[in-house]
């Protein structure tokens, strides 16, 4: 049987990807010089029997990678090389006292703000809704119900459309993830799966570990159920610094972990498989849940999906929640939790809660998985996301400040900026939101409003004219503020 790991290790080879890569081996090592112009796509076609769309294809990439730029009328040339890149973000020193979370009045007027259309939405939690497959969902939908039995209307409602619990327990056993039969709950986007999954293991007051930067979500989510936080070191690449939290867990009653594996917001960092084991391994030794939030796992730059933790869970500790609304269908609120040995709790709560999750839209998802082309759109969806994140870090890059650092992730499509000590992110937010852009200040993302000279941007707009000019924009006033200038 071909298996989609098969299908995968032949897409990363593709013609154009190979050609690519050795135009970029000779650039690197200086056979081709700055200012050297490439041969035309004719001749390159000719001297290596390749179409002209993998010619194409090969030097936009390259562009992409910041090796060549085109020039009208006259082809691709090699660009001088680059100012080295700028550092990443040092990871933050962690406050380690458990702490009442209180940040909802700060995220509802920063975020309610942000989401004006007429803003460039580089504060924005979502790429762009023209990256996704609208219309064929739209088809699936129509035929999806078309074809419902009357009976199925309110039948087998309460843990999902069995359809759609199918094609999910499929997917993740081809990632390497056996789910239990009864293990998967279909939730109102992947945020009530996560309140489900909070409140399964919690009580009010108790201390729940979470990154540091985290989700600002993850903070309200807290302040809903009256749990306090305890923050954990977390490395901008690797994610959580597991010393620091074995540290804690040797001190501290902790009730359960929150913890984003895969391309962590705001930070980007994906825990290498290692790392996870070792997560899984800790908190075994401890008895304590995961709440494992994987949104972003899909939106890998190259290779393979990322194992989530849950992959290592043999215990059923590890209450893992994704949804489709990052990497498939925006607005159409399906996630899931497959919650482990809290299954049940979590399928009660939801029955308590919601009872069941609407039907047309997970009926529109599972006609949308059987048709086959996912994997395509999810391709063609990564590609578009890495290259426009790589281009426009590289406008950040010329934009901002001396001192500023910036992360480098490789998948999902925010970055992370330090900005220098001078530059107030919340004052340069409220700048930024009269010019019409957004952003998304680092005082969100903790308990005590620390990161307040960091940035969270989102890169997920390609094709969107304003970004460039945003940028420039929102450097030039970091700019100015760095230099001390006055409003
Ligand atoms: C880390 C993380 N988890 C969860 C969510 C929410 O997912 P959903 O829209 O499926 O509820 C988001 C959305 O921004 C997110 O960034």
């Amino acid at each position: 049987m071909q298996t989609e790991a098969d299908q995968m290790s032949r897409d990363a080879g593709p013609r154009y990807r190979r050609l690519a890569d050795e135009l970029g081996e000779a650039i690197r090592a200086g056979v081709l010089r700055p200012g050297d112009r490439l041969p035309s796509v004719r001749e390159t076609c000719r001297a290596r029997g390749v179409s002209p769309s993998t010619v194409f294809q090969a030097y936009a990439l390259l562009e992409t990678q910041g090796l060549v730029e085109p020039r009208e009328r006259s082809g691709y040339f090699v660009r001088a090389l680059r100012r080295p890149p700028r550092a990443a973000p040092a990871a933050a020193d962690a406050r380690g006292d458990a702490t009442p979370v209180a940040v909802s009045e700060l995220v509802f007027g920063l975020v309610g703000s942000a989401a004006d259309p007429a803003r460039v939405p580089l504060g924005s939690a979502f790429p762009s809704a023209r990256l996704f497959p609208l219309a064929e969902l739209a088809r699936s939908g129509a035929r999806a119900m078309r074809k419902l039995d009357p009976d199925q209307v309110t039948g087998a409602l309460l843990a999902g459309d069995p359809a759609l619990l199918l094609a999910l327990r499929r997917r993740y056993a081809l990632h390497g993830v056996a789910l239990a039969d009864d293990e998967l709950v279909i939730t109102n986007g992947a945020m009530e799966a996560l309140n489900l999954c909070l409140q399964a293991v919690t009580r009010p007051g108790d201390v729940v570990a979470i990154e540091s930067p985290t989700f600002y979500a993850a903070l309200q989510a807290l302040e809903r159920l009256q749990l306090r936080a305890v923050e954990v070191r977390t490395d901008p690449r690797t994610g959580v610094d597991l010393d620091a939290l074995a540290a804690l867990l040797q001190t501290q009653r902790i009730a359960a972990c929150w913890f984003m594996t895969s391309f962590q917001n705001p930070l980007g960092a994906l825990m290498p498989d290692a790392r996870k084991q070792a997560l899984v391994d800790l908190l075994a030794r401890h008895d304590v849940p995961l709440i494992e939030d994987d949104v972003y796992a899909e939106l890998h730059d190259e290779g393979r999906r990322p194992l989530p933790a849950k992959a290592f869970d043999r215990a059923g500790r590890v209450l893992h929640c994704s949804s489709f609304s990052k990497c498939l269908a925006p607005g159409y609120r399906i996630g899931w939790a497959a919650a482990g040995r809290q299954a049940q709790a979590v399928q009660r709560l939801k029955t308590m809660s919601t009872l069941a999750t609407s039907l047309p839209p997970q009926r529109a998802l599972a006609d949308y998985l059987a048709q086959g082309g996912y994997d395509r759109h999810l391709r063609r969806l990564r590609a578009a996301l890495a290259g426009e994140r790589q281009r426009a870090s590289r406008l950040i890059e010329r934009h901002f400040p001396a001192g500023t650092r910036m992360t480098r992730p490789s998948g999902g499509y925010f970055v992370w900026l330090e900005l220098p000590p001078q530059v107030d992110a919340l004052a340069l937010h409220h700048r930024a939101m009269a010019q019409g852009i957004s952003t998304a200040p680092g005082a969100l993302f903790s308990v005590d409003g620390r990161f307040d000279h960091h940035l969270r941007l989102n890169l997920g707009h390609p094709g969107d004219a304003r970004v460039d000019r945003a940028l420039r924009q929102l450097g030039e006033l970091a700019g100015a503020m760095a230099a001390g200038e006055a409003a």
